[in-house]
Order: structure tokens, then sequence, then C-alpha cells
């Protein structure tokens, strides 16, 4: 696989083409942002840990019918994927208040909730990612109406299956951030799915394994990040 030119740099990776025109190199990056970009440093072997993270997973969901744009990982910071017409919708799915949810709604953050909630953003750095609804989708020709129903169908089938994962190996999965694209006509899970777009808490001490500790200055960022591969490798 020849990795060509890049067409895309985004906050925490870059993606190149290649010889073959349904494929897609994504290259990991350190570099990390919070708060739209307002905050920016450098998480060291991010790039590495997230790929190697987000591949295990991929490759788990997979295992589990969960079509996704993964191919393979043919090195550290390369992950080949299928080539996307990506969903301008990033979907939230939470188990647990967190982050701006605890802050919207005033509740303290790990208040528990009574039933699962999935939230739409539009994916947009210029408007901040704004919060929007099914009603949004539709106006503003977003994603068709049988795409939109697919795409929370799996997010929330995502849902199950990644907290029973990280349930197993000590980990609470709090909440967490999805893309989702199209390849030949199939609705595919996209981007990644690693410690940046996750809030991980350990089980026991409810300690954040995730890039909270990065957004609030908590220390041991590469750490945690280290700990969640060890125990998503298990
Ligand atoms: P939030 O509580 O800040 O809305 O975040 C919810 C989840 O979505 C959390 O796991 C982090 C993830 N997320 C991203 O991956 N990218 C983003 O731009 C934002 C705002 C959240
Ligand atoms: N990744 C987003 C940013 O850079 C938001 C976040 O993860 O907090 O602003």
């Amino acid at each position: 696989m020849q990795r060509l030119e890049k067409f895309y740099e985004g906050k925490a990776k870059v993606l190149y083409s290649t010889d073959d025109p349904d494929l897609v190199i994504q290259y990991f990056k350190d570099e990390a942002t919070a708060f739209d970009g307002k905050k920016k440093g450098i998480i060291e072997a991010k790039g590495i840990l997230n790929n190697k993270i987000s591949s295990r997973i991929f490759k788990y969901l997979e295992s589990k019918g969960v079509k996704t744009h993964f191919v393979e990982m043919p090195s550290e910071r390369e992950m080949v994927v299928k080539r996307l017409r990506i969903v301008p919708i990033e979907v939230v799915v939470r188990n647990i208040a967190a982050g701006s949810l605890s802050k919207r709604m005033g509740v303290e953050e790990g208040t528990p909730l009574k039933e699962t909630i999935l939230e739409l953003y539009y994916k947009s750095d210029a408007l901040g990612d704004p919060m929007i609804n099914e009603y949004h989708v539709k106006a503003f020709g977003l994603a068709e109406a049988d795409e939109l129903r697919r795409i929370e169908a799996e997010a929330l089938k995502v849902n199950k299956l990644l907290s029973e994962f990280f349930d197993e190996r000590g980990i609470i999965l709090v909440d967490f951030k999805l893309e989702f694209g199209v390849h030949k006509g199939e609705i595919l899970l996209g981007d990644e799915v690693t410690p940046d777009g996750c809030r991980l808490w350990d089980k026991t001490t409810r300690e954040k394994m995730d890039k909270d500790r990065f957004r609030r200055d908590l220390g041991k960022v590469e750490e945690a990040y280290r700990e969640v591969l060890r125990k998503v490798m298990e």
C-alpha cells in the first residue's frame, strides 16, 4: 500500500490518499486539543497508543457485526481505512452524566441516568460543533432519514457492545462520540474510538483514564492512555 498525497489534516489525524482509490491512510499524531482547539498540547506517544486502541476496538466491533471503515494497521501510526463520504454529524452516547451534560442540566458528574442519552452535533469546527436534533438533520439535509435511523441504531449497538467490553476490563464507559460515513452505499463507523473521544473511568477508583486528564490538567495523561491500551488488549 503506497501512501500518496495528504488531502486532509485534522486536529489529531492526517489523511493520505493511496494507490487504491477506495482506501485511505489515517495517520495518528500526538497533538491534542480541547475546547474547540483553544487548548493545545502534545500527549507523548498518543498517536501510537490511539492507533493501537482504535484498531483493537474496530476489530472487536467488526467481530460483533458492526461495519466499520477499518481495514488494517500497517504501522504504529497508520491505519488503512475505507474511503468515506463523511456524514457531518457527531453522535454522542451517554450512560452517566459528565462533561457538558452535567453543566447543561446542573447535575454532578457521575450522576446515573435513568436511560441512555443519544445526542447529535453538527460537525463544523468553524461553528464549534453545535448541538442539533433530528429535525435539523432533515431540514438541512445532513443525512437521509434512513441513514440517520441506521446511524442511531448502530451507535446504540456500539454502546451496548463497548460498555460490556470495557466493563469486563474494569472500566466504565461513561460517554463517547462516534462519526459515520458512507462507502459504496453502506453506512460505516468511521474516525476513531479512543480515549480522545470517550470518557473512561476506572470501575473501582473512578479515576479518569481519558482526555479529561488533558482538558482539566490532571496529569499522567500518557500513563492513562497506556493503561487503556493494556486493558483493551486483554
Ligand atoms: P461533552 O461532555 O464535552 O459534550 O463530551 C461528550 C463525549 O464526546 C466525551 O466522551 C468526549 C467526546 N467529545 C469528542 O470526542 N469531541 C468533541 O468535540 C466533544 C465536544 C466531545
Ligand atoms: N477535540 C475537540 C477540540 O479540540 C474537543 C474536545 O475533545 O474537548 O476542541
